[in-house]
């Protein structure tokens, strides 16, 4: 099928090699030229396991090709709209002014389609309401529809969680007639007359629900809040854990006990129950502020009360560490600190919100002498944070520390021998900002250990 992907952003061109791979003969669509010369020499913009890969082998069986110009779209049968949604310089909602000129200059190349059955899927993030409107002003061109086909994808994991997903989301205008076109019933297929949409992005994605992966269909409103109350339930178990780390340090309880102990209870789970300096990255704390801005607008921001606990809490998390590290020290005036990570979590390079680059900054700002050292983040650490000492050999890095802090778990840094540190550093202290050391064996080797939510 010829299809095309708006915005090729993180999601956006894992989607469009993600698609090509699948056989599909798509073009990746953005305004940022730069991005554009570099996909189309195969060069991924950012560090992603898997991705050069599928991104070389679209180009190179010509499956996969990228363009600046809305005219080159014209002909394709699917469009997705991969437009980044950050949080409003303003305020905590989400601005979708990307998507809104996205879906402008889209609208004037639909027409040459007319009457032949165009589908725009809309994967962005938005508040519950923003599809409907959009459908609105799309749907006046004859034959075109609009699905909203939210996206789970894990940095790290962005190939595997875009080919072999959890679960599908359709949302749709109107789930009733969709489901009377037969979505409901796995392996029947869908009556194109009375859902045109659904049977097309079923073919889009026909072998990667071949494999059995479930596919839901639901309204528009319930497919844009799948995805919100799936990041704000995540980001609600990390501070959930987080907040029993502090009741721990207050009570010499271990935090990394309690999660083993709660996790093994299958209602619980174990994942996204690792205590430390709290979540980052471009998706879970903005969809938290957005889906809050979002429930004030409709008039029950109650509802959603708890989510300005569990992001203030994560906020704190970051000040509890340059805390942490003025105690150990007696003051931050001079001192040389060594931050392991600035990527948001291990195996990406991404730096967006990220609590290590946040806590490096923090502790620069005190007055300490910091270096931050990261396997793959630095070029990015250094275009957000100039002003902060980025170190790529980690040797070199941790020469002369004060103080050691661990703050992205990348897997060097925990494979770490504590006494070839010791020799390398001024002071072999150290606090473990993820809970992932073997705390015994620092101590053993001399060090002086923090961690957080553990005595
Ligand atoms: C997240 C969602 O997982 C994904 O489904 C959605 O599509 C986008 O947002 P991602 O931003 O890639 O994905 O990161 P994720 O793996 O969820 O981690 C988010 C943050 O939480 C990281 O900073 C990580 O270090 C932190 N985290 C995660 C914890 O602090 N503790 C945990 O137990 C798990």
């Amino acid at each position: 099928m010829k299809i095309s992907v708006i915005g090729v952003g993180y999601l956006g061109a894992v989607h469009a090699a993600s698609m090509a791979e699948l056989g599909h003969e798509v073009i990746g669509l953005d305004v940022d030229t730069e991005r554009i010369q570099r996909l189309a020499a195969g060069q991924p913009p950012f560090h992603e396991p898997g991705f050069e890969e599928i991104l070389r082998r679209g180009i190179e069986t010509g499956n996969l090709r990228f363009t600046t110009d809305y005219a080159d779209l014209a002909d394709a049968e699917v469009h997705f709209l991969g437009l980044g949604t950050p949080q409003r310089a303003d305020g905590m909602g989400a601005d979708l002014s990307y998507l809104h000129a996205a879906v402008d200059s889209l609208l004037e190349v639909l027409p040459a389609r007319a009457g032949q059955g165009t589908l725009v899927v809309g994967k962005s993030t938005v508040p519950a309401g923003t599809a409907r409107a959009l459908a609105d002003r799309i749907e006046a061109v004859d034959g075109a529809r609009l699905m909203w086909n939210p996206e789970f994808l894990r940095e790290g994991f962005a190939v595997q969680d875009t080919i072999a997903p959890d679960r599908i989301v359709y949302g749709v205008r109107d789930e009733y007639a969709a489901r009377a076109a037969g979505t409901e019933e796995p392996g029947r297929q869908v009556d194109r007359a009375r859902a045109p949409e659904v049977a097309l992005l079923d073919a889009v994605y026909a072998r990667i629900l071949e494999t059995g992966v479930p596919r839901l269909v639901m309204g528009f409103e319930t497919a844009e809040l799948v995805k919100v109350s799936a990041n704000a339930f995540l980001a609600t178990k990390i501070s959930f854990i987080n907040a029993i780390a502090e009741i721990c340090e207050a009570t010499g309880a271990d935090v990394t006990d309690i999660s083993r102990a709660i996790g093994m209870d299958d209602r619980i789970g174990s994942k996204f129950l690792r205590a430390g300096v709290g979540f980052g990255g471009g998706c879970l704390p903005k969809d938290i502020r957005a889906f809050i801005a979002s429930a004030e607008d409709l008039g029950v921001g109650e509802a959603l009360g708890f989510l300005r606990e569990v992001d203030e809490l994560n906020e704190r998390r970051r000040v509890h560490v340059v805390d942490i590290a003025r105690e150990m020290l007696g003051g931050l005036e001079g001192r040389r600190i060594t931050v392991l990570g600035a990527a948001f979590k291990p195996d990406s390079d991404d730096v967006r919100d990220s609590p290590a680059l946040d806590v490096a900054n923090q502790l620069q700002v005190a007055g300490a002498d910091v270096v931050v050292t990261d396997p793959e983040a630095l070029d990015n650490a250094a275009r957000r944070a100039p002003h902060l000492r980025g170190v790529a050999d980690l040797d070199d890095a941790l020469t002369g520390a004060d103080l050691v802090v661990l703050l992205t778990e990348w897997r060097q840094y925990r494979d770490l021998d504590p006494a070839a540190v010791a020799s390398r550093v001024a002071a072999p202290r150290l606090i473990d900002g993820r809970n992932v050391l073997p705390l015994r064996a620092w101590r053993e080797a001399g060090w002086e250990v923090r961690a957080l939510g553990r005595p």
